[in-house]
This record gives C-alpha cells, structure tokens and sequence, in this order.
C-alpha cells in the first residue's frame, strides 16, 4: 500500500507521528532553553545510539535511570506532536531529539546558548540501513527494490530530503563552540574516547568507572539486548521484527555487501559532484578502500 509522506517546505516526512501543524510549531516557535541538548543526525545515522549515550553519561553511566523512564520523556521526539507535547512538559536539562534539515531546525535555537550533537555516518552505509529500515517500518513506503532505492536516495527523494543537503548545511556550523560533529565510524573505532569528547562538549565530568559503563551499556550487543534501544516493545503494525531487525548489523562498510561495481562507482560520482569542497572531511574517505 502507498504510504503518503507529510510534506513541509519541500521535504517528505513519515506520517502518523509529524505532522505540517508539528513541523512548523517546532520550526517556529518551539522553546529552546539554553540548557537544552538537541541529538542531530539524517535518518540511519546512530541517533538511537547517540540517545543512548548522551542520556546515559547524563546518568553517569547509571542505566538504571534510562531502563526506568519512557523514550518519549527521556529523548522527546519534538518534529512530532507527541514529542512536542512531551519535550514541553520535560524538566531541564532537557536531551531531545530529531532529523530535522538545518532550515527547519528550531529558530530559536540560533539565539540560544543550546547545543547540539551531530552524527554523520557514510552515506553508502545509510542507504543500505535506511532500505532495509524502510522494508520493516509501516510509516515509510515499502522499496520496490534495493537499486531503486539507491536511485531514490540519490536525488533526495526519500523521507527527510537529501543526505547531501542535511550534511552540508549542518556542516556550516562546524567549528561553532555550541555544536559537536561527530560520525558514526568515530563511534565505533573509539567509544571511549568519542564519549570523553562528548562529556568535554557537555561539560560533564564523569570518573573513569562511568566512562566505562556508558560504554559498555552502549555497545551493539547490549544495546540489541535492551528492548529500550532494540525497537521490539514496538507492535507489529508499526515495526514488523519479522521483516527485519531495527538494530540490524551495527557495522560499517556494509555497503560493499549491496552494490554492484556499477552501483559504487555510480554513486562515488555523485558523492563527488555534491560533496564539492568537503571531499576528505569524513573519516569514510580516508581509508585505502574507501571507494
Ligand atoms: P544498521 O542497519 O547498519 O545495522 P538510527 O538509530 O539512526 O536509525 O540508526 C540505526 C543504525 O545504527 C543501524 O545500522 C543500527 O544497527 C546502528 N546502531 C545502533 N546502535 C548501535 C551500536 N550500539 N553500535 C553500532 N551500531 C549501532
């Protein structure tokens, strides 16, 4: 069945949770308070891994607090009408969450003294986790298949617009001391260390014992055991486990298992042309077969 998009200012957006009315409160007049910290990342980029460890160095790495509260008041989904009405309510310091494009990002944000933590991961691992994501979630239209959805992802024509629009824009605050960029395979190459960074970036100081418990509440095999982060409290009819897994692999370069030699090179020339003045910024770039 045709799954029809919410469209605000020219970008699709799942339906059943966000809604224009949703969208545009939280563009225009959504509250921020200068001790809010906001988890930024395209779709399939690590947010519900970011959530994780951002609410759990908040508890100093005490997990009983996250098992404890609801995702939606411990990370409000604020684009979303039930993540506004949460993140409204929410007592300070508030974590929220979202996908938003830079354009749509909350105004008021601009004047705050917020911050804001993004996450990049190498598109190519994107567009495989988001296909597969796609097959499992009812808010989002089932693929037709995986080089059509490689198509679509390309032109920015899936929910929440182009990869290469949201991180070039995000991109632009980079070097801001209220904004932290940080990728995917940064994560899982050094989490430790990622998350001694992201405690500097909040101003938290947390004993060498916490550290190590963020981090081993936040690997993928806990996570994936942890029906807070693993998605299957969630009924069928909105996450089918039986069509897939939300925490699937949890790996990078798993790209190379779903393009052809025609699909990757397809897509390193496109990567090329939009990435225009950023090539060699991300960590996926760097390596010998970066592609
Ligand atoms: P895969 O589909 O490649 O496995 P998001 O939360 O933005 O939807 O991103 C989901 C992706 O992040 C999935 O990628 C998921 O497995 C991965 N992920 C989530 N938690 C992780 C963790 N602790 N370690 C590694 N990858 C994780």
């Amino acid at each position: 069945m045709a799954v029809r998009y919410v469209c605000y200012k020219g970008i699709n957006f799942p339906p059943g949770y966000n809604s224009e009315q949703s969208l545009r409160f939280a563009e225009t007049q959504f509250r921020v308070r200068d001790d809010d910290v906001f988890n930024v990342t395209y779709p399939k980029s690590g947010t519900v891994w970011m959530t994780e460890i951002l609410s759990l160095i908040r508890s100093r790495g005490d997990p009983a607090w996250n098992r404890a509260v609801l995702n939606s008041e411990r990370s409000p989904w604020f684009s979303t009408q039930l993540g506004l009405d949460a993140a409204q309510t929410c007592p300070s310091p508030r974590l929220l969450t979202c996908h938003l494009p830079l354009q749509l990002f909350p105004k008021a944000f601009f004047s705050s003294r917020a911050k804001v933590v993004y996450t990049v991961r190498d598109p190519r691992d994107v567009v495989v986790s988001y296909y597969h994501f796609s097959k499992m979630c009812s808010s989002y239209q089932d693929p037709e298949s995986f080089a059509q959805f490689l198509e679509d992802f390309l032109r920015g024509d899936v929910p929440h617009g182009s990869w290469f629009e949201h991180v070039r824009a995000w991109r632009q605050l980079k070097g801001k001391d209220n904004v932290f960029f940080i990728s995917y395979e940064e994560l899982q190459q050094d989490l430790q260390g990622s998350v001694r960074r992201l405690c500097q970036f909040l101003g938290q100081e947390l004993e060498d014992a916490d550290i190590s418990s963020v981090v081993e509440n936040t690997s993928f095999q806990a996570m994936r055991e942890n029906d807070k982060c693993n998605s299957t409290l969630l009924p069928r009819n909105i996450m089918d486990q039986e069509r897939g897994t939300f925490l699937r692999k949890g790996v990078c370069g798993d790209w190379k298992n779903h393009f052809t030699v025609a699909q990757s090179e397809h897509f390193a020339m496109i990567y090329r042309e939009r990435m225009r003045g950023l090539n060699g910024a991300f960590p996926w770039e760097w390596g010998p077969d970066s592609g």
